[in-house]
Formats: C-alpha cells, structure tokens, sequence
C-alpha cells in the first residue's frame, strides 16, 4: 500500500530543463522524509507538484490517498504547506493573517482566533501579533508562515525549507513544534539546507540532484554507504608532514590527504578507538608532535558532499549549464559551484 505521499515517475520540465526527471517517492504514514539536495536539484518543483501548485508533464502522485492530478481540490483540504517564499498578506496584522487562514479552513471564527493566538504565542510573535505584517523582519515573516501552515493540523504536510533564515533558538522553537506534529501522526516531507535538521528530524532522506533521486535511507544507512570512519591527525611542525603522512598510510584504509596549511592529515581507516591509541603511540615514539589527532565518522555533510560534489550550503549552482547531461553519479562531482549567484 502506497504511502500517505507517493509519487512514481515525476517528470516536470520548464522549457528545456528537466527540474524533475523522473522521482519516486515513498513516504509511510506518520514519518518524516527530508528532501535533500544543492540549489536547483528540483526540491521545490516536487513539493508544488505534489502540493497541486504545478502540474507535472507525466508521473503519477497520491497524497493522503487522493491523486493529485485527478484531484487537486481534494488534496488542497488535505494538506498544509509552508513555502520557501512566505505568502502572507503585507497589509493584514499577523493575527489578522492567521485568523483569515483559520476561517479558509472553516473553522468557526471563534477557534480561528483562539488558535492564531496560540500560534502567535509559540513562534514569539505575540507582541508583533497586531501589526501589520509589512512592518515585520525576514525571520518574522518565515515564522508567520509557519505558524499559517500550521493553523490546522492537515494529516499531511510539506515544509520547503522552514527553517531558512531562522536564528538558532527559533529553529529549535521550529524543530518542537514539528516533532509533536509527527507524534499526533502528521506526515511530514520537509526540504532542507541543513543536514543537521534532516538528522534530527527525519526518518528517511532522499538525495536528490538534477531532478533526479540519487540516494535515499536513513541518515544512518546514508553514512554507512559513506564509507566509515577516518583518522585526523595536525601535526605540530610542518617538517613532520611526510613522516606522519608515511605512519598513516600504513593504517589506512584508503588515500592519506594532506592539508598542507592547516597540518591536518586525513586517513580512512576501521578499527576505531584501539587503532586511534596505536596511532598515537607510534607518532610519539617517531617524536611527532601533534596538536590534534581525533576519530571521524562521517556527518550527513560528509553524505551529501560525495554525493553531489558539493556542501549544501556551498551556494548557488547556476543549473541551467550542464543539465542535459543525463547520467548519475559521478558527473555532478565536475560541477562547479559559483558563489551567491542568486535566484
Ligand atoms: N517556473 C520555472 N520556470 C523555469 N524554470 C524553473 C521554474 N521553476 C524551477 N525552475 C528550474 O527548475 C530547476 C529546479 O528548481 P527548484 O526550484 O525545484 O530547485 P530547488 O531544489 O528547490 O533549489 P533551491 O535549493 O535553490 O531552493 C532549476 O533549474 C530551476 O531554475
Ligand atoms: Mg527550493
């Protein structure tokens, strides 16, 4: 039985770039799938899809057990979305923007307004709640959206990049409320820049790159699949790079790199702690000093950065260059990433 969001063979393109080629997902009831990949990987296109906003060329999508295509009215009343680009009303106060989404819901006017002020309350928004919202900050405006998704809580929700722009203790604020969401048996798709906020949050995680899904598991398996732990070592002198480097290399597991300016040596290696003391032993016996030595396993980062050539949050990779070419793998690694190209 297909999940509460499904999709088979998405396709959307916008002239000649292919934003979604061909995604399968699969997300049970209840559990949090995160959505990863670079700018321009075709994240946002698949939640306007799936949210009814786009309608894609071929593909098939069921959320909440309704076709997307065949229904989208029904879907919409299923659902609630928070967007990467906050649509809130600039001219209505924020409790007035809530309430308004409260009755659009149908809830008696009452309800609307008891739950815009407990909303209002959640994302520290009260003392603004009266205010026009075009006199609110950025990060106000990203919460405001939030707590506007949040209004009803429809059995299945899509957040593009919620907490994007939010300071720490907010994103924290963001990270609770979701968490009791998918307690009360939300399912939630979720896309995200921060990997640490995919780790925490969701069950599952797909890669995607090029519109195209190029990894999917949990944040566990993903780093397995990573390859393991690695040995790093910095080296006190500079002299000592290429005696260090030889020690390690005969433990590793793979290739030693060197960042000659930093010092730093890293190898892959298995056999964890007990291999970390042999090391250490054997560098001091070779009177190498060192300033650092530490065990690494793999981060979500680490996941995300073999996989796509990229970090996550390395910005803005112009995508309309090099789209064309169809394979996987390998060719995103040659992809250069400019920095804050912007939209
Ligand atoms: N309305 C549109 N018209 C033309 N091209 C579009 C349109 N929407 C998206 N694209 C293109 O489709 C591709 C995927 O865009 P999308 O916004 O889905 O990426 P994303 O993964 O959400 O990126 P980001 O991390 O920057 O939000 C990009 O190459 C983008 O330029
Ligand atoms: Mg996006």
């Amino acid at each position: 039985m297909p999940g509460a969001i499904y999709a088979e063979g998405l396709v959307k393109t916008f002239g000649d770039v292919r934003a979604l080629d061909g995604v399968d997902l699969d997300v049970p009831e209840g559990t949090v799938l995160g959505l990863l990949g670079p700018n321009g990987a075709g994240k946002t296109t698949a939640v306007r899809c799936l949210t009814t906003l786009l309608r894609p060329d071929s593909g098939k999508a069921i959320v909440a057990g309704i076709d997307v295509v065949k229904n989208p009215n029904e879907v919409r009343r299923s659902i609630g979305l928070s967007g990467q680009f906050a649509a809130v009303d600039e001219y209505l106060t924020g409790r007035e923007n809530l309430q308004m989404v409260g009755e659009l819901y149908q809830l008696r006017s009452k309800a609307a307004k008891t739950r815009a002020g407990e909303l209002l309350e959640r994302f520290g928004l009260a003392d603004a709640a009266d205010r026009p919202t075009k006199t609110y900050s950025g990060g106000m405006r990203r919460r405001l959206d939030l707590a506007a998704a949040l209004v009803v809580s429809p059995p299945v929700m899509f957040m593009d990049e919620p907490t994007t722009g939010l300071d720490p203790r907010n994103r924290q604020a963001l990270w609770e409320v979701i968490q009791e969401l998918v307690s009360g048996g939300t399912t939630l798709l979720l896309t995200t820049q921060y990997l640490e906020e995919a780790d925490r949050l969701a069950h599952d995680i797909c890669v995607v790159d090029h519109g195209r899904v190029i990894a999917r598991g949990t944040s566990d398996q993903l780093k397995a699949s990573t390859g393991g732990e690695r040995v790093e070592v910095v080296v006190h002198e500079r002299e000592h790079i290429t005696a260090a480097s030889e020690l390690l290399s005969g433990y590793g597991k793979g290739e030693t790199t060197v960042e000659e300016h930093t010092r730093r040596l890293t190898v892959p290696v298995t056999g964890g702690a007990k291999l970390l003391a042999e090391i250490i032993r054997e560098l001091d016996a070779r009177g190498i000093e060192i300033d650092d030595i530490g065990l690494r396993r793999p981060t979500l980062d680490d996941v995300f950065i073999s996989l796509t050539g990229h970090a996550a949050e390395e910005e803005k990779v112009d995508d309309e260059e090099g789209q064309d070419a169809g394979g996987q793998g390998g060719r995103s690694r040659t992809k250069k990433s400019k920095k804050e190209a912007g939209k």
